[in-house]
């Protein structure tokens, strides 16, 4: 298989770090020219790493194809090239939907879309797609795990919830600075907090029939501590703010 990026960013050179030494059958990765220093790096670093003369040279290498500019410059980048009838075409261009994308196209292409995290450098990253590809899947699979979607509201309603990542750290950020006010070093706060987290996802992905409502009971001593702290977040808005910046992030999403 040869695949190709148009757009060598962040995320591209996430996916091409997980996809060189994953099970994959990769024989070609084509990137293109820009980001210079990122496709530089990766072209050193990996062997199948080729950078294509421009983005045509990528679409033309290509069985698979990346698309990963950001989504400000994607109908010009995208409008300008000539794409084959049938082609495998993975868009992971952020709140730019299936029929704009095709519009832009303007080829019979076999799309699909898709979230890539950052984690699938490490291939340990979750992936939304839609819709479903075995193919695709398999590609993301290989990367982690993938989460295919039927429509796009289920999609949609995964990219608002890719939203986040931010959020997570912002609550262990906050978390460490009350310690670090109370008098606790930031180290000792961040050595504590970072790696209870951990565990506490991990466990929400290993006991994946419980439901989640159970997990928190179990995890809260009926009068305790943890049931003190998450009844004081809910009764002063906490859960309202979370659902209330989900709606308004869906909104950006939908477009
Ligand atoms: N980062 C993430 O975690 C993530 C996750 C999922 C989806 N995405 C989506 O993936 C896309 C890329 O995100 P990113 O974070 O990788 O952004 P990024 O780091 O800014 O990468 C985009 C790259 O596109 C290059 N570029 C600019 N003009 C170009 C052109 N005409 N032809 C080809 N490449 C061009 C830029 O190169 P220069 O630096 O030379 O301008 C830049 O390096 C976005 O649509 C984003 O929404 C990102």
């Amino acid at each position: 298989m040869r695949i190709g990026f148009v757009g060598t960013g962040t995320i591209t050179e996430a996916m091409v770090t997980g996809i060189v030494g994953s099970s994959l059958d990769v024989t070609d990765i084509v990137v293109s020219p820009r980001n210079a220093e990122i496709a530089t790096r990766l072209a050193r670093r990996f062997p199948p790493v080729r950078i294509a003369k421009d983005n045509q040279d990528v679409v033309d290498a290509s069985d698979v194809l990346f698309l990963a500019v950001r989504p400000q410059i994607a109908k010009e980048v995208i409008g300008g090239l000539a794409f084959r009838s049938g082609q495998r075409v993975v868009s992971v261009i952020a709140a730019t939907d299936r029929a704009k994308l095709l519009n832009w196209i303007k080829e019979d292409v076999d799309l699909t879309q898709a979230i890539p995290l950052p984690f699938v450098a490490g291939r340990e990253g979750v992936t939304a797609l839609y819709p479903p590809h075995p193919e695709i899947a398999a590609i993301f699979a290989a990367l982690g795990s993938t989460v295919e979607c039927e429509t796009k509201e289920e999609y949609d309603l995964l990219a608002a919830a890719s939203a986040l990542m931010g959020t997570y750290f912002g609550i262990l950020d906050r978390s460490t600075d009350w310690l670090v006010e109370k008098g606790l070093a930031r180290e000792k706060a961040r050595a504590y907090l970072a790696p209870l987290f951990a565990s506490l996802a991990q466990t929400a992905v290993k006991a994946e029939a419980t439901p989640l409502d159970t997990l928190r009971r179990e995890f809260s001593t009926p009068g305790g501590l943890n049931e003190q702290v998450f009844e004081d977040f809910d009764r002063n808005g906490g859960s309202r703010a979370l659902a209330g910046a989900l709606e308004r992030v869906l909104h950006r999403v939908r477009g």
